[in-house]
Formats: C-alpha cells, structure tokens, sequence
C-alpha cells in the first residue's frame, strides 16, 4: 500500500493551506488561476478507504469517470486497481487511454449508440447497466452482428427518496433512470430469452451527494434483494450486485456518512446476498482530492451588498448555479491584520446572476487574494464550459512536493479553432 500521510492531505497550517506539501498561494503564483489543482494522496486515501471498507467481501470499486475524467486522475486510480463506471463512449475512450483495464469497466447511462455498444464489446467491459428494454434488444442485435454475448446487468429504479437535490436524485419513480420495478422481471425475462445476451448482474443508482444517512441506500438494498430472490425462483441466477454510487462529502458543514460507516449498514444484507459487489463512488473519491484556485479581481462594495468579482466563473464551476450547492471558500493564506472582515457574495465575471461562487460569505478580502474553492474536485473542470468566451482552466496534479500540469489552459484562440467564416 502507497505510504500516505496521516493527515488529510488537503490541510491549513498557520493560516495558511497546502496541497500535500505545496502551498496553494505558491502553485497559484507559478501556473496562474483560475485552477483546479489535484491531490494525488487524497484520490489514493480516498479509493482505499472504499477498497478497506468492503474487504469483507469480493468486491470492485469503478470509479464513476463523469466526477472527474482527467487522464493523470484516471491513471492514478487505474495504478491503484480500480475500475470504472462510464457513461459514454467518449469516457470509455479516457479511461482506455488513461491505462484502465477494460474487464474492469461498468457502462452505465440510457442512451448507449450501437456505435459505443460495439466499441465496448470489442475491448470486452465487464458488464452493461441497462436501462431500458429497448436498449437491451440493442445490445442483443450489435452482440448477435459481432457473434459475442454482452455481460449484462439491469439498473432498477426502486423508488427510494434519496433526499438530495431534485437535480442529481435518481432512484425515483419519475426519473427517467432505471427500468422501474414493475417491469423488472419482465425484463429479466426478455433478457433471458435473448441469443447473445448473458445476465450476469443487478444494478442500482438511487441518486448522489447522500449526506444524511445510510437508510436510502439500506431501503432500495433490501428492494433490491427481494429481487434477486424472486429472479431465482424463477431461475435466473445473478453473479454480482452494482450499488451504484452518490455517498455524499463534506462541502460546507455536511457530516456526511464515511465509507466505513457506509459499509458497515450495508454488510449484513451483501454478505447475505454473498454476491460479488460493484460499487460507483465519483464525487466521495475526487470533491475533496480537489480545489478550484481564483484570484480576487476586483471589488465592487455597494449600498445593498457587497460582491467580489473573482476570475473563475460560473463557466468554470457550475455546481452553486446548477444546484444552489454551498461550497467553503478560503483565503489560501491569512489577510492583513488590519483588514477588516466583511459580508461578500464571491461572484464570476459572466453575465448571469446565477454566477456565483458563494453568497454572504465573512472573508476580510482585498484585489489579488487568491481564494480557494474547497470540494470542487468532483463535477468542476469536467462540467466546464467556454461560455462569454473564457478559456477553460488548467489542472494540476499535486504528488508530495511536485507538481504536474495535467491539462494546460485553453488558449483564445483555440476556442475558435473548429469555427469558419463564411467564404
Ligand atoms: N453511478 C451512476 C449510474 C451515476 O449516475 C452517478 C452520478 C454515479 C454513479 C456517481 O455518483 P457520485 O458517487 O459521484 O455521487 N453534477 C452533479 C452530480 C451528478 C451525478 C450524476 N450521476 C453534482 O455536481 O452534484
């Protein structure tokens, strides 16, 4: 096992706070912001924590790619043994690159293409999440055309209430996620009849960011074992359960369950079942293996509120505008004795009210302070955008005392690369 220290490797010190052993106001100084910077002990710390708590069983944890698809980060968790939930043929083409193993792949999503079917087929993934019926007479029809049997496993809505944010809940009958579970055994049925479909598993995905109990994810396990029961009765016998992911982080003041904690309310149901697990954490491996670096610009107090006008925007990190999500935000390093804390709202130079880092946060602030968006490993740079013409950030990798430029920042004229002028 890699030698990691025993702290959180993304920490405050004397005021100041550091990635592993770099300082975030020094990687800001020699790459620029905005930035996203990556730790690789904390993905290490964190992949083994869900790797350590489901030691009681055979088990594989995928890494769901969607959170954070950067090669190095992929690499990294691919070193480690990981495998990893995908939803597209594009992350299947990452993780490939990255130096992932295809027999250790989930393709999860509902809107597979024959085209990614086959792509997958042919590198041979371990298993297809179904979604629908009609996908799976796909998947049949491209396997039949390639003469193989896809390894299938269905996703069932069990309709659980996830209690998160109507956004990224899932497991909810008016979802568009999963085969609900009156059709479930229909389904297995039709799959069952299938020429070159083989049913190797189950799967579910009740939805993410699951801070406030393990119960959700209990209730759609006990669903789903119920099940799995009747499909042997009638003779269909699985080899693995998927438990999808969405264990919530800590972004603010969350106290979300451990993967230990996690694991623990789910071991007497799984060991019951004694199938092999698959399990699809993102956002509790990379949220907090992640910061988002930007730097003050300027400072517009007004009579109503105050607003610091920092240089990442929403087009760079989309979660508080998409989801009301409360991120921390630090001053990487302490301010000046005599600067006086105010009340700021930390806001994006886009022209959307809804670009906003953070609201009514108390910060004592002056132009040039470089803040530090915690938690934004997960879902940052991967749902970035180009909007208002703003080059994506760079990414960073932190390993002890190096660091690593993982994607450079777009240059302008990139961003009109693939564009033509009319002849
Ligand atoms: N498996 C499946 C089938 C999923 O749909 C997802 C996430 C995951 C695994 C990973 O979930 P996690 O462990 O990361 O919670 N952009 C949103 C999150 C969207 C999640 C979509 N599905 C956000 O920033 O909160």
């Amino acid at each position: 096992m890699t030698d990691l220290p025993q702290h959180d490797p993304i920490y405050q010190l004397n005021y100041q706070w550091f990635i592993e052993q770099l300082s975030f106001k020094q990687l800001a100084e020699q790459y620029g912001t905005p930035l996203y910077v990556y730790s690789r002990a904390a993905l290490t710390r964190h992949y083994q924590q869900f790797d350590e708590a489901f030691g009681f069983i055979d088990h594989q944890v995928c890494f769901s790619v969607k959170s954070n698809s950067n090669l190095a980060v992929l690499n990294v968790l691919a070193r480690l043994g990981a495998g990893f939930d995908i939803v597209s043929g594009g992350e299947l083409a990452r993780v490939l690159a990255a130096g992932g193993a295809a027999e250790k792949i989930v393709f999860s999503g509902l809107g597979k293409t024959e085209q990614e079917i086959e792509h997958a087929l042919t590198v041979g993934i371990a298993c297809f999440n179904v979604e629908s019926a009609a996908e799976l007479e796909r998947i049949n029809t491209v396997a039949a055309r390639l003469n193989v049997r896809a390894p299938v496993s269905l996703r069932v809505n069990p309709d659980v209430d996830a209690k998160t944010h109507p956004y990224i809940s899932t497991g909810l009958k008016d979802n568009k996620f999963g085969i609900p579970a009156e059709t479930v055994f229909d389904t297995y049925a039709r799959a069952a009849e299938l020429s070159h479909i083989e049913i190797i598993g189950i799967d579910c995905h009740i939805g993410s960011q699951l801070t406030e109990s393990t119960q959700p994810f209990v209730d759609a396990l006990i669903k789903i074992k119920e099940m799995i029961l009747t499909l042997q009765q009638r003779g269909i016998t699985l080899k693995h359960i998927d438990i999808g992911g969405g264990l919530g982080v800590r972004y603010y003041d969350e106290t979300p369950p451990t993967p230990a904690e996690y694991a623990a309310a789910l071991k007497p149901l799984l060991l019951e079942l004694g199938l092999k697990v698959y399990m699809e954490p993102g956002r509790a491996i990379s949220a907090n293996a992640g910061v988002l670096l930007t730097t003050v610009d300027l400072l517009k107090p007004t009579v109503h509120k105050n607003f610091a006008i920092v240089d990442a925007a929403m087009n760079d990190f989309i979660r508080p505008a998409l989801y009301g999500a409360c991120m921390s935000i630090v001053r990487v390093e302490a301010a000046p004795h005599d600067l006086a804390p105010k009340t700021w709202d930390i806001v994006g130079a886009v022209c959307e009210s809804a670009d906003f880092l953070g609201k009514d946060r108390d910060l004592a602030l002056q132009q040039g302070d470089v803040l530090a968006v915690l938690g934004a490993g997960a879902y940052g740079f991967v749902m970035s955008s180009q909007y208002n013409t703003r080059p994506r950030a760079a990414e960073i990798m932190v390993d002890q005392a190096g660091s690593t430029v993982v994607r450079q920042r777009e240059t302008l004229a990139s961003l009109w690369e693939l564009e033509t002028l009319l002849p």
